[in-house]
């Protein structure tokens, strides 16, 4: 039986996106091949509010994460986490050779402008890299006050993790004044594992140019050469599948739902997810940073998280344990992609019965 999945990527795929997975080849060089990558990136960039440029990676959003660091940092990175993902940026950048410090914050709690202004007011750094949305605590950065002090350093490059956020919550680009925004097409964005996406920016771009030794598949400047010379074709043969994936869902989200809608439903099924945790359980991120795609929650209840999803298996629908340290002590329920409020209503109607709520 298929289990409906509740976890933080990958997310359920709606039937018909899924159905264009297996839409016939066509050649990557081709003019097809070109129209097809330009519609993504015009639609991607209305998704992003930016005018900035967009490349396309055949890899999970780790690939583009991997590849903001080392292709634009020359001086030394600032990483700031929250959580899994960004302590895994840092050690990308480490096993890149590429200079690099740490700044880590208690897990549940967030970067603050405070945190950033203070590293960067040292003037050692030239690029800063933030998780939007943290998946391994269920926190949303406050990303527009970051941006405030961002504005005194004009001339460091601002790298942003959403691979769990775009698509499910307004991530304004060029208001923010974001460099690179990456994210994966597994989670709000509601297709398959296996692209990545970001933006690159001008400043982004000409930092590049002095960068040295920065890789070749996973290097940005390549892929932004490439995509000018060549017409949007890419260097190496890209997944024409999730291409032809994500042009139809970027099509549905920007002209049938609505950019608008979709974020406002993410923060509705997230009302509703929250309340169900304050009533039977705790938040486990502060209040005011919560994530609109996923929640949380604190184990308060000591229940055994695989036994419930057991249970939960049987009936066929799946939740995520807590993620690295916080297995058992949390648990994550995600709200994101094409899950509708039935859905969310139906999964907290089915937990109250195994609970006993
Ligand atoms: C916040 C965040 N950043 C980065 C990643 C890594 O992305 P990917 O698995 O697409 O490489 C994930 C994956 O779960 C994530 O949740």
């Amino acid at each position: 039986m298929h289990k409906k999945l509740f976890i933080p990527g990958p997310v359920e795929v709606r039937p018909d996106v899924l159905e264009k997975m297996s839409t016939p080849m066509i050649g990557h060089r081709s003019k097809d091949a070109s129209a097809l990558q330009r519609r993504i990136s015009d639609n991607m960039r209305k998704l992003f509010y930016t005018n900035s440029e967009i490349l396309l990676s055949t890899t999970s959003g780790s690939g583009l994460m991997e590849g903001a660091v080392r292709s634009c940092t020359a001086k030394r990175a600032a990483i700031f986490s929250v959580g899994a993902f960004g302590d895994r940026w840092y050690d990308m950048a480490v096993s890149n050779n590429v200079p690099a410090d740490l700044f880590e914050v208690e897990w549940g709690t967030p970067t603050t402008p405070e945190m950033v202004d203070k590293a960067l007011a040292t003037g050692k750094y030239d690029l800063i890299t933030v998780t939007h949305n943290e998946t391994s605590t269920g926190i949303m950065n406050p990303v527009e006050e970051i941006a405030e002090v961002m504005k005194k350093y004009p001339e460091v490059v601002w790298c942003l993790d959403t691979v769990s956020s775009a698509g499910g919550s307004k991530i304004e680009v060029d208001k923010l004044g974001v460099d690179i925004c990456i994210t994966s097409t597994q989670k709000s964005l509601g297709l398959p594992p296996g692209m990545a996406i970001c933006t690159f920016s001008e400043k982004a771009l000409e930092r590049a140019k002095t960068v040295e030794h920065r890789g070749i598949y996973l290097d940005l400047l390549t892929l932004y050469k490439y995509i000018q010379k060549k017409d949007y074709q890419y260097p190496s043969t890209p997944s024409l599948s999730h291409m032809y994936a994500l042009d139809y869902q970027l099509d549905r989200i920007v002209n049938v739902e609505g950019i608008e809608n979709r974020f406002q439903r993410h923060k509705d099924m997230a009302e509703v997810v929250r309340a169900w945790a304050r009533e039977h359980f705790e938040v486990f991120p502060q209040e005011q940073y919560l994530s609109n795609t996923l929640t949380n929650i604190k184990n308060t209840k000591e229940i055994s998280i695989s036994d419930l999803n057991k249970k939960l298996g049987e009936r066929g629908f799946q939740i995520s344990n807590g993620y690295g340290k916080l297995k058992d002590k949390t648990f994550r329920i995600a709200h994101m992609a094409d899950c509708q409020m039935e859905d969310i209503k139906e999964l907290l109607g089915v937990l109250d019965e195994i609970l006993g709520f």
